[in-house]
């Protein structure tokens, strides 16, 4: 992973201080709860996907056009996890406490309004950095056609809360719409910022969505297996707001009846540390865990299978990409 995290920091360092330098303003509560997050920090994986995407296939000057398009990806996805938290009443995220917790639920959704404007802004700067006109439009539409699936995917995700008889193909949609489109949009808007043609475009969208709904399949075993000093998340959260997790969907479908009826009485608000322990547990030893891990390692699979069939111009960029598709399935926090 040495090439991965060679780039992940210096892609960090350039869309931090890019960050700091455009997102400013008044009243200071507000910029103080919009910025509560991106300072605490976090992987910066979907800006690293464009910056390395633009790269690989069109070079620095590529990768330079692209820099107001990455800026903008974190940003939605900043917004994004303001108002998750919100939905999910999770309490703390990349080891701080959410912004709804420290400023209340009105001024957190204002937070995330606030960023997704702030997304569109730094988009359409992509026009001011080099990109044609009609690339950088079509950049500010792709990214609209993912928020549209995010907000229908979070919708799923909620809905599933109350049911059980959700399939896997149910929950693969799910989370296609909620996290692999972004991740599918960030690989796209790196081929565009390379000036691609569609059918590579296409490929990397595809690379994009295979990685982007493995990594959420991680996300989902690290809810039930994670360490929470290393994730910045809670353990077990997932369970307790009954989500639909692969590893949950697959050891319900496995079990027999009264098992079935024990897994869930383990399983909800009111349910204890303990009770939610014995639950992973369960899901565990039905064979939930590994069964998701597969599947994300054949989506991890085919992505790097696509990578690898593309010409690239520049090496490092390849390889970086070659281990992120790697590191969604491996990685631990
Ligand atoms: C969290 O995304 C939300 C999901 C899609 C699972 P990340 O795991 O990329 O979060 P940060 O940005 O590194 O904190
Ligand atoms: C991730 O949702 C998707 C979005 C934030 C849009 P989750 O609820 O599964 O992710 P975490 O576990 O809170 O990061
Ligand atoms: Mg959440
Ligand atoms: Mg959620």
């Amino acid at each position: 992973m040495e090439t991965l995290w060679r780039l992940s920091k210096r892609y960090s360092m350039v869309i931090e201080e890019y960050l700091r330098e455009k997102i400013r303003g008044e009243p200071e509560t507000l910029y103080e709860a919009s910025l509560h997050i991106i300072k605490a920090g976090g992987k910066r994986l979907r800006p690293l996907l464009v910056l390395a995407t633009a790269r690989m296939l069109g070079g620095v000057e590529a990768e330079a056009r692209a820099l107001p398009l990455a800026a903008a990806v974190e940003t939605l996805h900043n917004f994004t996890l303001i108002h998750d938290d919100i939905m999910d009443q999770d309490e703390v995220r990349r080891g701080v406490p959410t912004v709804h917790r420290v400023w209340g639920v009105p001024m957190a959704i204002l937070a995330g309004d606030l960023l997704f404007a702030y997304a569109y802004r730094l988009a359409g700067e992509a026009a001011d950095s080099g990109m044609d006109p009609a690339t950088a439009l079509r950049a500010l539409r792709e990214m609209t056609e993912a928020i549209v699936k995010i907000s229908e995917g979070q919708a799923f995700d909620m809905m599933m809360e109350k049911k059980w008889d959700v399939s896997v193909s149910d929950y693969l949609k799910m989370i296609y719409l909620k996290t692999g489109s972004l991740i599918e949009l960030c690989a796209r808007l790196g081929a565009l910022s390379a000036g691609a043609s569609n059918e590579v475009v296409s490929l990397m969208g595809e690379y994009g969505r295979l990685i982007g709904v493995a990594f959420q399949i991680r996300d989902d075993v690290l809810g039930i297996v994670g360490d929470p000093k290393v994730t910045g998340k809670p353990v077990y959260n997932d369970l307790r707001r009954a989500k639909k997790t692969l590893p949950l969907i697959y050891a319900y479908s496995k079990l027999g009846e009264e098992e079935r009826s024990r897994l869930r009485s383990l399983i909800g608000e009111k349910a204890s540390d303990e009770e939610l322990s014995k639950a992973a547990k369960m899901i565990e030893n039905a064979g939930g865990i590994s069964y998701a891990l597969s599947l994300a390692r054949e989506y991890s699979e085919r992505a790097l299978e696509i990578i690898k069939s593309l010409r690239a111009i520049d090496l490092e960029a390849r390889s970086a990409l070659e281990e992120l598709a790697v590191y969604v399935v491996e990685r631990e926090k």
